[in-house]
């Protein structure tokens, strides 16, 4: 029995795709970049080391909030939640599924792995190669539609890696204001998840949706335009987050690990 692209009441192309542009280029680039990111996430995590610099009071995001007993005491700023985790048990399990499930979940991620690993399609214009197509009505996929509640959690967690870059302008056990390189480096990460956080679709639907008109509600309808700004860079928005993730957390490695000193701009 056909499917997919061959289901009756399709076109019949036998080709393929017509498109003539370099249409794999993107998502060869997603494949090696979501690999290679992932990668370095399960290598950090696992390691469980060099995530936090007493002095500084740098939190790696990947380790945050440290609410067990096996976490530097310094580090728990949430208080101890949990006793020991065998060393086999990431600390970062705490907020790790809510954090994967939020970004595997998310819209343009949605697209972009479906294209990259699955070839679901390939490309836009581009015959995929599997016989059927059952959308996102059936397990696994069904649970991509609980992106909103992720969304509700990653919120959560962005308060909370705001609250660590807040501790990072009180070093030396919060007895005195500085910052350093590194302080940058954390609010700058924060700044930018908090924008990838509010440039959901789902926000979107949460702040401007199920309204009949928006003239009744001028805060609903100002915070949609803002966030609607946001939206049309989700994508960018994605990539750079990850790439902030990966530079906060490695350069506290380094920091922590004393393979460089971090440089204070005000101590
Ligand atoms: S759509 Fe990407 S985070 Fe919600």
């Amino acid at each position: 029995m056909p499917g997919g692209v061959s289901s009756p009441g399709r076109a019949s192309i036998p080709r393929a795709t017509l498109r003539k542009d370099r249409w794999r280029r993107a998502p060869i680039i997603t494949f090696i970049l979501l690999s290679a990111w992932v990668l370095y996430a399960l290598l950090r995590t696992v390691w469980q080391a060099a995530y936090y610099d007493d002095k500084a009071h740098y939190l790696s995001p990947f380790y945050s909030p440290c609410v067990t007993a096996s976490c530097n005491p310094g580090a728990r700023d949430f208080g101890t939640w949990f006793g020991h985790f065998p060393p086999i048990i990431p600390f970062a399990i705490v907020t790790l599924p809510f954090l994967l499930g939020f970004r595997l979940t998310c819209y343009y991620y949605r697209r972009s792995y479906y294209r990259a690993f699955w070839a679901s399609p390939p490309g836009c214009g581009v015959a995929e190669p599997h016989a059927s197509y059952s959308g996102e009505t059936k397990f696994p996929l069904i649970v991509q539609n609980l992106h909103r509640y992720f969304w509700l959690a990653a919120g959560l967690i962005s308060v909370i890696n705001t609250w660590d870059v807040i501790q990072a302008f009180r070093p030396n056990d919060g007895h005195s204001f500085g910052f350093g390189l590194g302080t940058i480096i954390m609010l700058a990460n924060v700044v930018l998840l908090w924008a990838y956080t509010l440039s959901c679709h789902s926000c979107r639907h949460i702040v401007g949706g199920r309204l009949r008109n928006f003239s009744a509600h001028p805060l609903r309808y100002k915070a949609w335009v803002y966030v609607s700004k946001l939206n049309a860079k989700h994508m960018q928005l994605a990539w750079t987050t990850l790439a902030t993730l990966a530079l906060t957390d490695g350069y506290i490695a380094l920091v922590a690990s004393g393979a460089f000193s971090d440089p204070r701009i005000l101590h």
